[in-house]
């Protein structure tokens, strides 16, 4: 039997969801900021103008990790913290903070990973048409060597972009997240810049010898909702859009316009040598995965021709964020992605699950002693898994879902700011200790 290397623990938050502070200390507004201001747009009508306040209690967070021993903390970085305008001044203040959570982490002994860009683009760069705008691939580049320039010295993992499919899908193909923009033309041409922007932050980090660069890919097994011909090849549609998009181009495989022919439609925005410029050889990836789709072909649905079988129309029991909570996905694309290279180095660098709050937290710990069945499984196959980031420290702002869905191991009352580690934290403390 392979003797299975020691896998790391992590945790991940992001800036949008925790930090609070919006207007604090010279940070400019973020398109979440602009987005929450229509407060029908969230489900709780809530912000984040406040969040958990990680902001000013990210000691307390740090502290709290390592008591329960991860080893990794994964924060996001608010471009608009950095540089208000998007572009041009840089914001002392905001390099300060960040500062601060990195030498904090060091301090006590965990080893803090950065994620450039985690959907809060400043809004700034949103009234310059933000993703549709081809130029972002410059702005991105300039603000990554920003943080490059200033934290690079002691970050030695670099998440670029978080799940480019739900960023670009959410905010400007289906309106859900910010900045609401819809349609086809946004959505391919954001897409190609973002990927384009991803492969040239790659190049700049790369630029300082040591570092590990990566991305983090979101991942829903689909599955057809019958085994027709039609449900087939409209599952394959959607697999092509929510799993294979973001990272293929980046692999040297191009687009996935054979499953899904809308996006030949992307070519209309490629400039000589684009193609070339995608690829990109991680030094690792990232595999972030939550649930299950069950789809069905239907003719009448423009571009993708298929439908999603809700998981309340399906024998499963959705969680609080209407999906079905599905830790075997986790199996499934680990396999799937070390398919495509089977040295490069995997993470699960997001997984996590939803609970309402009168809902019993045991719930969070099977699915846990799940995925860390999964984690031997994997690793007994010799994938090469590194390790696994929670999602989530603390109970946050889940995006338009507002704080009604908890994904944290530690609980947060949003009156009094109070953390207090539930009994999912406690059992991990004591399973980390065990592996020690
Ligand atoms: C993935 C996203 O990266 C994160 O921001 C979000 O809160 C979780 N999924 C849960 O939906």
């Amino acid at each position: 039997m392979t003797k299975i290397k020691r896998l790391k623990w992590g945790v991940t938050i992001a800036a949008a969801q925790t930090e609070g502070a919006y207007d604090i200390d010279g940070r400019g507004a973020s398109i979440w900021d602009t987005f929450t201001e229509k407060s029908y747009k969230i489900k709780d009508g809530s912000n984040a103008k406040i969040a958990t306040d990680f902001y000013h209690k990210f000691k307390e967070d740090i502290d709290l990790a390592v008591d329960i021993g991860l080893q990794i903390f994964r924060f996001s970085i608010s471009w608009s913290r950095i540089l208000p305008e998007g572009i041009g001044e840089i914001n002392p203040q905001g390099i300060k903070f960040y500062n601060q959570v990195i030498d904090y982490c060091i301090q006590v002994g965990i080893e803090p990973w950065i994620t450039a860009y985690h959907w809060d683009l400043p809004q700034k760069l949103q009234d310059k048409g933000g993703w549709t705008n081809r130029e972002i691939v410059n702005w991105y580049a300039v603000y990554v060597a920003i943080l490059r320039d200033h934290f690079a010295d002691r970050v030695t993992h670099w998440i670029l972009i978080n799940e480019g499919i739900v960023c670009i899908g959410g905010g400007y193909f289906l309106g859900v997240h910010a900045p609401g923009k819809r349609g086809i033309r946004n959505f391919i041409s954001s897409t190609h810049h973002l990927l384009l922007a991803q492969a040239k932050g790659f190049t700049v980090l790369k630029e300082k010898s040591g570092l590990q660069v990566g991305t983090a890919v979101s991942c829903t097994k689909i599955e057809p909702y019958g085994n027709t011909i039609r449900d087939r090849v409209a599952a394959n549609k959607i697999d092509a859009l929510m799993n294979r998009l973001f990272i293929e181009p980046h692999l040297g495989l191009g687009y996935p316009d054979g499953d899904l022919p809308f996006l030949k439609r992307i070519s209309k925005y490629y400039k000589e040598g684009d193609l070339e410029a995608l690829k990109t050889d991680f030094d690792f990836i990232g595999i972030q995965t939550y649930t299950r789709e069950v789809v069905k072909a239907a003719w009448y649905i423009p571009y993708l021709g298929a439908i999603q079988i809700k998981s309340q129309n399906r024998n499963v029991t959705p969680s609080v964020m209407g999906w079905e909570t599905y830790p075997e996905g986790a199996q499934y694309f680990l396999e799937r992605f070390a398919k495509y290279d089977s040295n490069k180095p995997l993470w699960l660098s997001e997984c996590g699950m939803a609970l309402a709050a009168d809902e019993d937290d045991q719930e969070r710990i099977n699915y846990y002693q799940k995925i860390i069945k999964i984690t031997e499984t994997v690793s007994h196959k010799g994938i090469n898994l590194k390790g696994v980031l929670l999602w989530t420290l603390v109970d946050n702002f889940e995006w338009a879902e507002g704080y009604i869905p908890k994904f944290g191991i530690v609980r947060f009352d949003r009156k009094t700011l109070q953390r207090q580690i539930k009994k999912s934290g406690l059992w991990f403390k004591k399973y980390l200790s065990e592996i020690k």
